[in-house]
């Protein structure tokens, strides 16, 4: 039976994990997988996710089922996070995930038993799941151009022009902010241009939102989205709280959808719950509790809120940093674009063999697409980093 099988095909981003653990060298730096580090180069778990765990632990009674959809008092935090008080509210529904990528599966299968044919146009490039998660859930995919190699910015023009090939049975996925790999945002009049497209040319938005909080802020990251949210009549999200509160391994994330009608949402709702169950029944549970428990703590929410603030400026001040390092003993400015980016990644513009020169030659772990993530930079890295990037360009 599984003789036959090919050769596994490795994941770009967590091979390359399994592969800095086994590096022996001790100035190794991971700009590799999306995790946020702090100055002393440690993930530590949030204050307000440490407080909010014994509140749990304390207070939690059973560990008997929770339900199909995952915590209800989760979902509806989740709405609010990613929606605010949007007037579109009611015709809105989610289930509770194993991480953004079960998300997206799901919605993926939804996708492909509400309309077969469906073809989903993913940014080139896109965070390196979108493609197989899309696929595997049965779907056609199609790429539009996003990021210009030359400016390191949105394509703007390029991306809206190829976007007209869009139609009524395709759906366009988008990043919410920070986008994974390039940095490189769309801005908010593309958002509008984006949503006029989708009304004129009936394609369905799809918007995945990974890192809300870490670009500009909670509701200033989501303001396109929500905007869009307003003026669509269907919209599907996903949304994960890996990272802005810190909880990677417990695989805490969300599917919302926006239907036409509160019925519609509904329906929708109950498909996924039925294909939930055919797959993993329910979602992991403490991730989810230890959200809710924040949100719903004026306290707690604050000080999640303060260190999310912390985390999403010491990005600027990384990349800022790496920036003025460049141009005060480098004498150049050709990597000034780094500051422009928002959130947790920059493209380099790097080949895949100038990244693998940069892992071999001088231990520094980024992804082959050039993808660099600028949280995991400590400031004692900056020096170094910045004299071998120079040295492979
Ligand atoms: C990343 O892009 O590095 C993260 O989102 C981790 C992942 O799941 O790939």
């Amino acid at each position: 039976m599984f003789s036959h099988l090919p050769e596994p095909t490795l994941d770009p981003i967590l091979s390359l994990s399994v592969a800095y653990r086994n590096d022996p060298r001790s100035g190794k730096v991971d700009l590799g997988i999306g995790v946020y580090k702090n100055s002393l180069g440690e993930t530590p778990i949030m204050q307000a996710i440490d407080l909010a765990q014994h509140k749990v632990l304390a207070s939690q009674k059973t560990k008997s089922y929770v339900g199909l959809a995952g915590c209800e008092e989760f979902n509806q935090s989740m709405i609010s996070l990613v929606l605010g008080d949007s007037p579109v509210l009611d015709r809105v529904s989610a289930i509770q995930t194993p991480g953004a990528s079960g998300a997206l599966r799901m919605l993926g299968d939804l996708m492909r038993v509400a309309q077969p044919n469906t073809t989903v146009w993913l940014s080139n490039p896109s965070y390196v799941n979108h493609k197989p998660v899309m696929e595997a859930a049965g779907l056609k995919v199609k790429f539009y151009s996003y990021f210009c190699p030359v400016t390191k910015q949105v394509d703007k023009a390029r991306m809206l022009e190829e976007l007209t090939h869009a139609g009524k049975d395709d759906v366009v996925l988008l990043h919410g902010c920070c986008h994974n790999p390039t940095g490189a945002d769309i801005d908010f009049d593309t958002w509008q241009q984006l949503t006029r497209m989708a009304q004129e040319k009936g394609f369905t938005p799809f918007v995945d939102v990974a890192y809300q909080g870490f670009g500009d802020g909670i509701d200033e990251d989501a303001a396109g989205l929500r905007y869009m949210a307003e003026h669509v009549e269907e919209m599907m999200i996903t949304t994960s709280c890996s990272k802005n509160f810190g909880l990677y391994r417990e695989r805490t994330g969300a599917a919302i959808v926006l239907g036409k009608s509160a019925a519609d949402a509904t329906k929708a709702r109950g498909k996924l719950l039925t294909m939930a169950r055919a797959t993993y029944t329910m979602p992991p549970d403490h991730g989810a509790a230890l959200v809710k428990t924040i949100l719903l703590d004026a306290e707690l929410k604050k000080i999640w809120q303060q260190e999310l603030i912390v985390m999403q400026k010491r990005l600027v001040s990384l990349r800022q940093a790496l920036c003025d390092e460049f141009r005060k003993t480098h004498n150049t400015s050709e990597f000034d674009f780094i500051q422009s980016h928002k959130g947790m990644f920059t493209v380099l513009g790097f080949s895949q063999q100038q990244m693998s020169l940069l892992r071999d030659e001088y231990g520094i772990y980024g992804v082959g697409d050039g993808r660099i993530n600028i949280a995991g930079l400590t400031e004692g890295d900056i020096a170094y980093v910045a004299d071998a990037i120079l040295k492979v360009s």
